[in-house]
């Protein structure tokens, strides 16, 4: 028996799981700050890090109990080494070297992209390798070849905003509280079809890139030019998300055609959205007999869960009681080790 503890501090969530080897996963515990920067509008990176300082230890206190665990039982600590907020990922870091020292067994710094890449691992139904990820989360959009575990190739991203910042920074505009992705969602499934256009970015453009910053600009636009009632909202979210999707549809279909894959992996927080799911699902039975997977929602966005499971796939890596705390603010998952 392998057991995991996984810490998750890199953004506004703090997320806490216990995964073992045999068994899979024994508990997974969340504590998110929407609430707490909602406020501001945006995350607030100091208080992300003063309400992770607060809630890792109570969550590994639950998460351990829930799992009928002690300490002694558990095998190697992941932690989100990076990519996110400095001062969030060093809270993770720290406590997690720590209880590494202290309990004397080794820890495993994890890349927060790998493991969103990994998440619908924790499926039931898992995908096969090889296949084609599409990694669509706050500060990411990537098109990536996974050849086998750990080993990644990269196929196209956004040049400027991921597309969940496109989401929260339209939803800001349409008077939505942060984080605006969910709901935009929401109100987009009362809109009209073809009231307003949105831009298609890149789609005329060989290659696999994104960009999403226009859409924003061009909603920022409609707003200047018309009232903005509940229904014309609707209206102007309908129009984002169709744009989006079909950027996403041309883009995950020139992905597969590119490297022959048959399967789909969509993960990261904004794979939650059912009509993206729904739009990506049909384009890839149809045109290609093939299979799309994702994780279940709550782990789309931010959880330890997805952190425990990669620190099982890279146990091997994992480093003794080295007393260097390390992060990467900025850390592609092209430059990961292979397993
Ligand atoms: O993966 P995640 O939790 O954090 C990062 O690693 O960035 O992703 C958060 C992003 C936010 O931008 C949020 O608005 C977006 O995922 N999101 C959604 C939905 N649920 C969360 N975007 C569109 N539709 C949703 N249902
Ligand atoms: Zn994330």
């Amino acid at each position: 028996m392998i057991c995991i503890l996984g810490i998750e501090t890199s953004c506004d969530e703090t997320g806490i799981a216990i995964y073992d080897k045999k068994k899979g996963l024994l508990a997974n515990k969340i504590h998110s700050q929407i609430t707490l920067h909602q406020k501001y509008g945006g995350i607030v990176p100091e208080l992300a890090s003063r309400d992770h300082i607060r809630n890792v230890i109570p969550l590994i206190t639950k998460a351990l109990k829930k799992s009928h665990l002690k300490p002694k039982d558990i095998h190697a600590i992941a932690y989100t080494a990076g990519p996110g907020l400095v001062g969030a990922l060093l809270v993770g870091a720290t406590i997690g070297c720590t209880l590494s020292y202290a309990w004397n067994i080794p820890k495993i710094p994890i890349n927060h992209m790998e493991a969103h890449l990994l998440a619908p691992m924790l499926e039931k139904n898992k995908p096969t390798f090889p296949f084609v990820a599409l990694l669509i989360s706050g500060g990411h959009t990537q098109l990536i070849n996974v050849i086998k575990m750990g080993q990644y190739q990269l196929l196209g991203e956004s040049v400027d905003d991921a597309i969940g910042e496109a989401y929260d920074k339209t939803a800001k505009l349409l008077g939505i509280n942060y984080p605006g992705g969910a709901c935009l969602e929401k109100i987009a499934k009362k809109g009209k079809k073809n009231r307003f256009i949105f831009p298609r970015p890149m789609i005329d453009r060989p290659g696999m890139y994104f960009s999403f910053s226009g859409l924003k600009t061009c909603a920022a636009n409609i707003i200047f030019e018309n009232n903005t009632d509940p229904q014309t909202c609707s209206d102007i979210a309908r129009a984002f998300e169709d744009a989006v999707i079909d950027v996403l549809v041309i883009k995950c279909r020139r992905a597969l055609k590119y490297t022959g894959y048959k399967n789909l992996v969509v993960s990261g927080g904004v794979s939650a959205n059912k009509n993206i799911r729904r739009h990506l699902t049909q384009m890839v039975k149809k045109e290609y007999r093939g299979k799309t997977f994702y994780a279940r929602t709550d782990f789309c966005t931010d959880n330890g869960a997805m952190i425990a499971y990669t620190g099982m796939v890279r146990f091997k890596q994992s480093l003794n009681q080295s007393m260097s705390i390390e992060v990467h603010p900025k850390w592609s998952l092209l430059e990961l080790p292979k397993i």
